[in-house]
């Protein structure tokens, strides 16, 4: 495509139609015909391949614990979980929640739910009780693997109203449970008494694993993914990390978010490589004792962690400057150019920015090697992957025919591990499938050589330390507070997090604005919401500014917070869609 007004050419954004998913599929299917399920691919293929002994998983514990669990080990283990939670009742299709930290057994319970033909739905230990009550009830969770710790203070006192909620397994600190809970197991226990079964028959299109992402209402939507994205990750592993045997992979995402379900557990796993996992948090001290000490070969993080590291200066990155990393990359919010080559003067490696979503499932959009690479940039299109840049122009979405020119992210739907659908959320499911393309939500632009630069969000989600916030969630648990008449949540930009949710309350009759109110309402939000999604201030106003129609105009929000003149348009404008980009 020639552009008449720049004369310079778009980059061939098709080459992903040809990709020879089918010989991924074969590789990864188990004998029956048509068969595939991700635990059998991540554990059991390689012990039939002669290659049990290779350690699989390999854990750091906060107190400097370590243990090993081969692939033989892990079959054995998820196959004892898969038969835990069969005795249980959960029947293939059937949501098996997750509430565990960064533990060994999370490892059994995701294959085990795999092979026990469940949909894996782990969820944010940072959330508070209501977003996790609010999940369990959309996912129509029947079972939860939890921590006895994060059980104990966000669930138990509502657990009668969870009555889908038929099993809850526990899994201690150290040994046994601390003390006997209502309607609760050991996790523990039931593992070491319960002899493996072999996986139910799946195929790539049974759902495999649930990850809520921000709706555009108060209500999270789940998206659910089927088994045939562990395709995307096999070759993501390779095309992004050259991940194979020997490799010791490390990724430092939370359980809940879709990128450990995606390369903390299943890519570097499918890909026969050894996964670190750290249990403690971001600790730059200790991260770059972990990168030496354990021959960490590729890394995948995020920008929020690589400023913290920044933080701490490149002399001290520099005296663990002897490490075996091949790749590190990031993921979750744009990587700007300086955090790339800081990579390579503090690492040896630079950064590589890595683009996707919950929906996409794996990595779609990379600074991959052999590709070529841009700092700055979100990278290339991966093989296998059909991207366009869209605008809509009366209400018809159009290809973008010019280098350089903003509009929104759209991917062709023959991506395997594109969700397959959305559960509860804001019925506008269908607003982002549109002529055989997904539309993103992203504003970015490609150069004429095919790299893509984010631009910023189409809506209002925000993005705090790489977390998506749905500004309507927050909302929706402020307004229970007695005191607050009408509040809007905007991100506040941040130097660490990118950007901070903070909220502007108007007040109902009889409640006074002040200090003592304020820290009741922050105090009240951090309870309900969990540290990681409540709004980090307030600001009481007398009436929140509104469009015609009644809609919050949080871009009058969020100059305000920043201190700016009003009205100042934050992003570029965009002709209005239909279902898009129509809130003002
Ligand atoms: O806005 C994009 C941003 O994160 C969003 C997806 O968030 P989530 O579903 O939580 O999944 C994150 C991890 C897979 C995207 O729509 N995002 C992700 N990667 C980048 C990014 N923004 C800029 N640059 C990136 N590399």
């Amino acid at each position: 495509m020639v552009s008449a007004k720049s004369g310079k050419a778009m980059a061939d954004n098709t080459a992903g139609a040809s990709f020879p998913w089918d010989e991924t599929l074969a590789e990864l299917s188990g004998p029956a015909d048509g068969a595939l399920n991700i635990a059998s691919a991540c554990a059991d293929r390689h012990v039939t391949a002669g290659r049990g002994g290779n350690v699989a998983v390999r854990w750091l514990g906060r107190r400097q614990e370590r243990r090993d669990i081969t692939y033989l080990q892990l079959s054995d283990l998820s196959g004892r979980a898969a038969a835990v939670l069969t005795s249980l009742g959960v029947s293939p299709g059937d949501t098996v929640a997750v509430l565990l930290d960064r533990v060994p057994e999370l490892y059994a319970a995701a294959l085990g739910i795999w092979k026990a033909g469940g949909v894996y739905c782990p969820l944010f230990a940072a959330f508070g009780p209501g977003p996790i009550k609010a999940r369990l009830e959309i996912g129509k969770a029947r079972v939860l693997i939890a921590s006895e710790e994060l059980y104990a203070r966000k669930l138990e006192a509502s657990r009668g109203a969870l009555p889908q909620l038929e099993h809850v397994l526990l899994v201690s600190e150290d040994g046994g449970l601390s003390r006997p809970h209502d309607g609760c197991s050991d996790f523990r226990a039931l593992l070491a008494a319960t002899p493996a079964m072999e996986p139910v028959a799946t195929t790539a299109d049974s759902p495999a694993f649930l990850h809520f992402t921000s709706g555009t209402t108060g209500t999270p939507k789940g998206a659910l993914h089927p088994h045939r994205a562990v395709l995307a990750h096999l070759v993501t592993a390779q095309t992004v990390f050259g991940l194979g045997e020997g490799d010791i992979f490390w990724c430092t995402a939370d359980p809940g978010w879709v990128t450990s379900t995606a390369y903390g557990v299943i890519a570097p796993l499918v890909a026969g490589a050894t996964v670190l996992v750290d249990e403690a948090d971001v600790e730059p001290r200790r991260w770059y004792g972990i990168l030496h000490d354990e021959k960490v070969t590729a890394w995948y993080t995020t920008p929020t962690s690589i400023r913290t590291m920044m933080r701490f200066g490149a002399a001290l990155a520099r005296s663990y400057r002897e490490n075996s990393l091949r790749v590190v990359a990031s993921v979750g919010e744009p990587l700007n150019g300086e955090a790339v080559s800081w990579g390579q003067k503090a690492l040896g490696v630079p950064f590589l920015d890595t683009w996707w979503q919950t929906e996409t499932g794996a990595i779609v959009i990379a600074n991959a090697p052999g590709q070529g690479r841009r700092p700055g940039s979100m990278g290339k299109a991966l093989p296998g992957v059909e991207t366009a840049v869209m605008r809509c122009d009366g209400g018809v979405a159009r290809q973008v025919e010019t280098p350089d020119m903003v509009g929104e992210l759209a991917l062709r739907l023959n991506w395997p591990s594109l969700f397959s659908n959305y559960l509860g959320g804001d019925g506008r499911s269908g607003a982002c499938f549109r002529d055989g393309w997904y539309f993103t939500g992203d504003l970015v632009k490609q150069d004429a050589d095919g790299f893509f630069w984010f631009i910023g969000r189409a809506d209002d989600m925000i993005k705090c330390g790489g977390l998506q916030i749905g500004p309507f969630e927050v909302e929706g648990m402020l307004m229970d507070h007695p005191a607050v008449a009408e509040v809007g949540v905007v991100g506040k930009p941040d130097l660490l997090l990118r950007e901070v949710p903070v909220a502007f309350a108007s007040l109902n009759p009889g409640f006074e604005a002040g200090d003592a109110l304020r820290a009741e309402l922050l105090s009240f939000a951090r309870q309900e919401l969990g540290v990681a999604m409540a709004p980090r201030e307030i600001t009481f106003i007398a009436e929140l500014p509104k469009t015609n129609t009644g809609k919050i105009l949080r871009r009058v929000l969020k100059a305000k917070a920043v201190g700016e003149p009003e009205g100042m348009d934050l992003l570029p404008s965009l002709p209005a869609c239909p279902g898009r980009f129509d809130d003002e």
